[in-house]
């Protein structure tokens, strides 16, 4: 069982490489789904010369050959299949502070939803062992980023925010109700929240397990594009992500007559030479624009052709984990890659049993393994791309990790 991502900035190529990778892993033998999450749905588009397309419109997964199946998330379908209470009582909410209902049920499919109606999917067919690949067309990168710390986030939720709320519904909600028109959440809005969370569990696990998920970062080989690669890098790797391969789109090809384009051309070297540079310890696959746009089987079979060659895309290309705990003669520490960043850039709070990294807008909550949770941090240290936090106190007992 695999799960790749494919994510990068907007119309680098991410849904028709991820297509193409259907494609040729599904020629390969292996059952495959690709899933787009990103609500500017193209991944049919991709595959729009397939005549199948029309009379199979109405379901969820469109087969387009033995092996190969795409989804599109439909974040309405998907509330109606997982989250109908959650979502009436938000709607509700909404309503009684006198918003149109249009617009509350509009607004009710708040940021998130998405990623966490992908999450349910994907978390089925894992458990269902449905697939032998599944392959993730993300959205632009801060939309990706959501949908990965989300697992975290409603793990933290749980822990310490749902049953507060809960206890507090119970106590104080009829209370409430009788003297203001807020409504109180039910009984069944918990339940399914709780359902909703049991139907998540593990696939923090899943994601994180490079043995299983891991990161395709599609760039372009322009400086904006490689820069935001370069974040993205360090983003997946602060939420425990593996990336395992850097693929360089819409290389102008050698030989081609365009004195036009000379500049771009000697510009895109400079990008394709930095890039190498940049993430030099995964492998970098490189694109060439085709002649036109590329669109169906046949197309992205050809795509996948020149990007892969021989290489089998449901291998794993790295297998380290972004993080672990150690034991070294002293002490105890976390280590951390995170390349691309200086020292003033990282925040770090240790809360009770986890370790609160921070980086711009993004936070990652890490649990401490029990040994350290009663342990202060005693010393940080950023040395390369490597994030060394250490904790106090002598060692005793066996190795955590
Ligand atoms: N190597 C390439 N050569 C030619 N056209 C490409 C190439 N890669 C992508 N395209 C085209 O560029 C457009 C945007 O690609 P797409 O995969 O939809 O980007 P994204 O999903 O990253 O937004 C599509 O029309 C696609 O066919
Ligand atoms: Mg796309």
């Amino acid at each position: 069982m695999r799960i790749i991502l494919y994510t990068g900035k907007g119309g680098v190529g991410k849904t028709t490489i991820a297509a193409a990778t259907g494609v040729k892993l599904s020629q390969l033998g292996y059952k495959t789904i690709v899933i787009s999450l990103d609500v500017a749905h193209s991944l049919r588009d991709a595959f729009d010369d397939h005549e199948k397309l029309v009379f199979q419109e109405k379901e969820k997964q469109i087969q387009i050959n033995d092996n190969l199946w795409i989804q599109e998330i439909n974040v309405q379908e998907a509330i109606v299949e997982y989250w109908d209470d959650v979502y009436n009582y938000i709607r509700s909410l909404l309503n009684r502070s006198g918003l149109d209902s249009l617009v509350a049920e509009e607004i009710a499919v708040f940021p998130g939803m998405e990623e966490i109606c992908a999450l349910l999917y994907i978390n089925q067919y894992v458990r269902e062992k449905s697939y032998d690949v599944i392959i993730l067309d993300c959205a632009p990168t801060g939309e990706s980023l959501r949908f990965v710390s989300i697992p975290t986030t409603l793990e933290w939720y749980m822990n310490h925010i749902f049953k507060l709320e809960r206890n507090l519904a119970r106590v104080a909600g009829p209370v409430i109700e009788k003297v203001s028109s807020v409504p109180i959440p039910r009984d069944n809005y918990f339940k399914n929240i709780q359902d909703l969370f049991d139907k998540l569990e593990g696939i923090d696990s899943v994601l994180t397990d490079p043995k299983i998920t891991t990161v395709r970062l599609v760039t372009n080989p322009e400086k904006i594009v490689i820069k935001e690669t370069q974040r993205a890098f360090m983003y997946f790797c602060l939420y425990g992500l593996c990336i395992d391969a850097v693929i360089i789109n819409r290389i102008f090809p050698e030989g081609v007559d365009a004195a036009y384009f000379e500049t771009w051309r000697q510009a895109q070297q400079h990008y394709i030479k930095a890039a190498m540079d940049y993430f030099s310890d995964v492998p970098i696959w490189k694109v060439e624009l085709f002649a036109e746009e590329i669109i169906g089987e046949a197309g992205l079979h050809r795509l996948a052709e020149t990007l892969y060659a021989e290489i089998n895309p449901a291998d794993q290309f790295s297998k380290e984990r972004p993080y672990h705990f150690q034991k070294t003669a002293d002490a105890y520490q976390l280590s951390m890659r995170l390349p691309f960043l200086s020292k003033e850039e990282i925040g770090l709070t240790k809360h009770g049993d986890e370790l609160i990294i921070t980086v711009g807008s993004f936070k990652q909550h890490i649990a401490l393994p029990r040994t350290l949770a009663n342990k202060k941090t005693t010393n940080a240290k950023l040395t390369g791309d490597q994030l060394v936090v250490k904790f106090e106190g002598e060692i005793r007992g066996k190795k955590d990790n």
